[in-house]
């Protein structure tokens, strides 16, 4: 009986295959807002006479084989999630030639959540996205279709390191100092976010900061790294809150989120780098000085670059390699990896009807 019923579905999945070849339209959409962790060549549109390292050797060896303004050897957190949903590659927002169908990539080196470069921080970056927003209206004529697409789409955010290593902390700050910088750059990302809900936006894939006074950049240039440290833990901590607190109110009642715990994973990185196939945590592949945290891809300054990259967690002072990236993404991709809740990012792209999720499903009833 179960054999019978197995091969009248497998004839009613060939059937199904023959009918709808493999040419229906993707249906996923992908934006991203945040700093040089997600960036991918925004400032060559913003500031177009200006020396950027990031659109220079040795940025974007690895994968592309050229700079493409990403802060990477190759691919961001951004480029592996579009790729494991079959998206093409989605283009910075800044470049007024790309195709914005399935989403924009809003970040920029440097970018802060509260207010401070016009041009590039985070509430910038919601102006952008508005732009983008009334494109799509005028494309789309649909109002019902504009606003499922918005719905649908699953936004990354990746904010808070820039407005930390910007402030002037005194270097015997109070546990409530600390608290209180926190504080606005937490009430600053979650404003922005209900501006972006307000648009439309739904489903909200948040990243903490890194562990930043472990980061070369900060080891190399601080006197005082336990205070970005410190900064870096309670951002950590109060991130998940102040999301949950958005859910919870009545003003938002379809809001989604899940918090990517990268100070997490990036001190465990650091801890213990072999445990993650990497050899070195501590020490960037590409910059000047002691931990080479920083000058990378600099026109003034001598710099160093390692010889193999995946061997590295950061690529430059502040930003990861490739392959880091890469396991970053599959980190963020499936809550059981532990790193993020209390969703995966999987959960917010519910999977297509594949040829491959029907054949599970088929030996699953066999
Ligand atoms: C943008 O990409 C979409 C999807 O691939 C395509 O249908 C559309 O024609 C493209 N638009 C332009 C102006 O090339
Ligand atoms: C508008 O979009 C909705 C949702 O995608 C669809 O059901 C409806 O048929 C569309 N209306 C027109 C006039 O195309
Ligand atoms: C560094 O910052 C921490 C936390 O505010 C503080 O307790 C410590 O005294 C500071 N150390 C120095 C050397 O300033
Ligand atoms: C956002 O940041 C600004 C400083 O740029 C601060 O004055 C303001 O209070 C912050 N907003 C919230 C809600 O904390
Ligand atoms: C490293 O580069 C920075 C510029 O980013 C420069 O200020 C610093 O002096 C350099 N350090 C050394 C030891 O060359
Ligand atoms: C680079 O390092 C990785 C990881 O340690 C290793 O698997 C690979 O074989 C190395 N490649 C070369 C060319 O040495
Ligand atoms: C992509 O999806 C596969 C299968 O679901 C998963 O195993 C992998 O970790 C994902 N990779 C990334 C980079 O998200
Ligand atoms: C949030 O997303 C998850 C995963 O897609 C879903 O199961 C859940 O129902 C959603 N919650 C809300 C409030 O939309």
């Amino acid at each position: 009986m179960a054999s019978l019923a197995y091969s009248l579905f497998i004839l009613s999945l060939f059937t199904f295959t023959l009918l709808n070849p493999v040419c229906t339209e993707l249906d996923e959409y992908l934006f991203s807002f945040g700093d040089g962790l997600y960036d991918a060549g925004n400032a060559k549109f913003i500031y177009p006479d200006k020396y950027l390292p990031s659109y220079h050797h040795p940025y974007g060896t690895t994968f592309f084989d050229y700079p493409t303004g990403r802060f990477s050897d190759g691919r961001t957190v951004v480029d592996f999630v579009a790729e494991n949903v079959s998206l093409p590659r989605i283009p910075p927002f800044k470049n007024k030639e790309a195709n914005f169908t399935y989403g924009a990539n809003f970040a920029s080196e440097g970018a802060t959540a509260s207010d401070s470069n016009p041009l590039i921080d985070f509430r910038s970056q919601i102006r952008d996205f508005g732009e983008l927003k009334l494109e799509w209206a005028v494309q789309l004529v649909n109002v019902t279709e504009l606003a499922r697409r918005l719905k649908k789409a699953v936004y990354l955010i990746s904010f808070g390191a820039d407005d930390y290593l910007n402030y002037e902390i005194p270097s015997e700050a109070s546990r409530e100092q600390l608290e209180s910088i926190v504080d606005v750059v937490l009430g600053n990302i979650s404003d922005r976010i209900k501006e972006l809900y307000d648009f439309g936006a739904r489903k909200f894939v948040v990243e903490n900061v890194a562990p930043l006074g472990l980061i070369p950049f900060i080891k190399q240039t601080s006197d005082n790294s336990t205070l970005f440290y410190e900064l870096a833990s309670l951002h950590a901590m109060k991130l998940p809150q102040i999301l949950e607190k958005i859910q919870d109110g009545y003003l938002f009642p379809e809001f989604n989120y899940t918090v990517f715990n990268y100070f997490g994973i990036i001190k465990e990185i650091i801890d213990a780098p072999g445990e993650h196939g990497f050899k070195y945590g501590d020490i960037a592949c590409c910059g000047n000085s002691t931990y080479r945290g920083q000058a990378c891809g600099f026109l003034d300054y001598e710099f160093c670059v390692c010889g193999n990259k995946t061997e590295y967690l950061f690529f430059d002072g502040t930003h990861n390699t490739d392959a880091a990236n890469n396991l970053l993404a599959e980190l963020m991709w499936d809550k059981e990896s532990g790193f993020i809740s209390p969703y995966g990012v999987k959960d917010f792209f519910p999977s297509p009807t594949t040829i491959q999720t029907l054949l599970t499903e088929a030996t699953a009833l066999g």
